[in-house]
């Protein structure tokens, strides 16, 4: 169950303010779900929730147990809303550390940036270890993750052969358009669907996030019930729906000036999660000169880097805090007799107890400061509460961007980047003019 505390932005904001755009978030809501505004050819992701075990969770589930038999490692390869989905998900539910646990196979990312040292540190990692890749591209012609399936292929035909290879390989793109399907289609490769009416950064549950989780040890179909559950409970027309008052929070404090939204967590796991926040909203959101800068941080690391600037830097941003459930596992702060570092005072606390007193003492500090602050509230951190939380971000985003009057679902501006850059790589239709 997620909600939403605004309690700490009533400074910025007063309740009329909020009452005042309950008719907005309405219609924004219905707009969303009735397929009625810009971008409503990409409304696919709306459908995906489901507590059903269908067909294709089954076959994702049989290749995950494949990959999970015959593999030390899954290298995952894409980029943008083909790779954070997975990557935030793996990383809060196992934690940052997790290919340093030895049940699950590890799984690697690449194909997501264009480094060398990058390239040679993850083919020194793949030394002496079978492994598999799912190679990730909805339109099957990203130059990042091309040019990295393109050498991963090569290294598995070579270490299995050319035959052996292709069953280590699973593609997951559109379902008829694209290099990537093509070659697929023409090398057998076991093959997922990208619907086409699903976005990038919607993606995560299809089998963009499902196939790694599952390879990674997460139980897919509690990811699903989390989603499903939280699109039923998040249907409510009222600001008692937690993405109504997320979105009319931040649209409020924006139009207030306060261009920067700043999604924290006190858990380190958290970080890529907060990334694929950060596409999820920037690329939603940032077009015809409007859109709140998504920033991150990682508390209570970044106050000992980004807090002074928080708590007495421009007055421009907001702070929007996710906290879950404290985990049931105790850690104890132990006695010393010697007392050299002078903790003996919290002897017999717990560290979710400091934690929670450093929550509570930044809060306050932050909004004392001229920092709004809201808090996102989840249980303890599981696969059904992840569902739940890609669920509260996507609709919540779908929401807030047709308030801010923008296509939620299109992202014109990524394409001038790969424009200039294959004109100087001289890619064929590019040259200059
Ligand atoms: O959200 C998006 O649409 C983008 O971030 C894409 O996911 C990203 O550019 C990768 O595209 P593709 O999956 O076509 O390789």
């Amino acid at each position: 169950m997620i909600n939403v505390d605004i309690s700490n932005i009533w400074g910025s904001v007063s309740l009329n303010e909020l009452l005042s755009m309950e008719r907005e978030v309405f219609d924004a809501h219905k707009t969303l779900t009735e397929g009625r505004g810009p971008g409503n050819d990409f409304l696919g992701w709306l459908n995906l929730p489901t507590f059903e075990q269908t067909e294709e969770i089954a076959r994702i589930q049989a290749a995950a147990r494949r990959i999970r038999e015959t593999s030390d490692v899954l290298v995952v390869v894409g980029i943008g809303g083909s790779y954070l989905g997975p990557r935030a998900a793996i990383e809060l539910v196992k934690g940052q550390n997790h290919n340093l646990q030895k049940k699950d196979p590890q799984v690697f990312f690449a194909g997501n940036n264009l480094s060398t040292r990058a390239w040679q540190e993850l083919c020194q990692m793949l030394e002496g270890k079978d492994f598999s890749v799912n190679v990730i591209s909805k339109s099957g012609t990203t130059t990042e993750p091309a040019i990295a399936f393109r050498a991963l292929k090569w290294m598995l035909e070579r270490r299995y052969g050319t035959e052996k290879a292709k069953k280590r390989i699973f593609a997951t793109t559109d379902p008829s358009k694209g290099a990537l399907r093509q070659m697929a289609t023409e090398e057998g490769y076991e093959t997922f669907q990208i619907p086409p009416d699903v976005g990038g950064r919607y993606s995560v549950l299809t089998a963009v996030g499902l196939l790694p989780l599952a390879v990674a040890g997460l139980d897919i179909t509690e990811i699903m019930f989390g989603a499903a559950q939280a699109k039923r409970d998040m249907d409510v027309r009222s600001f008692e729906n937690p993405t109504w008052l997320y979105a009319a929070g931040r649209n409020l404090l924006y139009r207030k000036g306060k261009a920067i939204e700043m999604l924290c967590s006190y858990e380190p796991s958290f970080r890529y999660f907060a990334g694929w926040w950060q596409q999820l909203f920037g690329e939603s959101e940032g077009k015809d000169g409007k859109g709140l800068f998504p920033a991150t941080a990682e508390f209570t690391a970044d106050l000992h880097s980004l807090g002074q600037m928080i708590q007495q830097g421009q007055r421009n941003l907001f702070e929007t805090v996710v906290r879950f459930a404290p985990c049931r596992k105790k850690v104890p702060i132990e006695m010393d007799w010697k007392d050299l570092d002078g903790l003996n005072y919290l002897e017999g606390k717990t560290l979710d107890f400091v934690e929670e007193q450093a929550f509570q003492g930044t809060l306050a500090a932050h909004v004392d400061g001229g920092v709004p602050v809201m808090v996102v509230q989840a249980d303890e951190i599981c696969d059904r509460t992840l569902g739940e939380l890609f669920w509260f971000f996507e609709q919540s985003c779908g929401i807030s961007a047709y308030m801010l009057g923008v296509n939620p679902f299109n992202q014109p501006g990524v394409e001038f980047y790969k424009r200039n850059m294959f004109q100087l790589l001289g890619k064929p239709g590019y040259e200059r003019k």
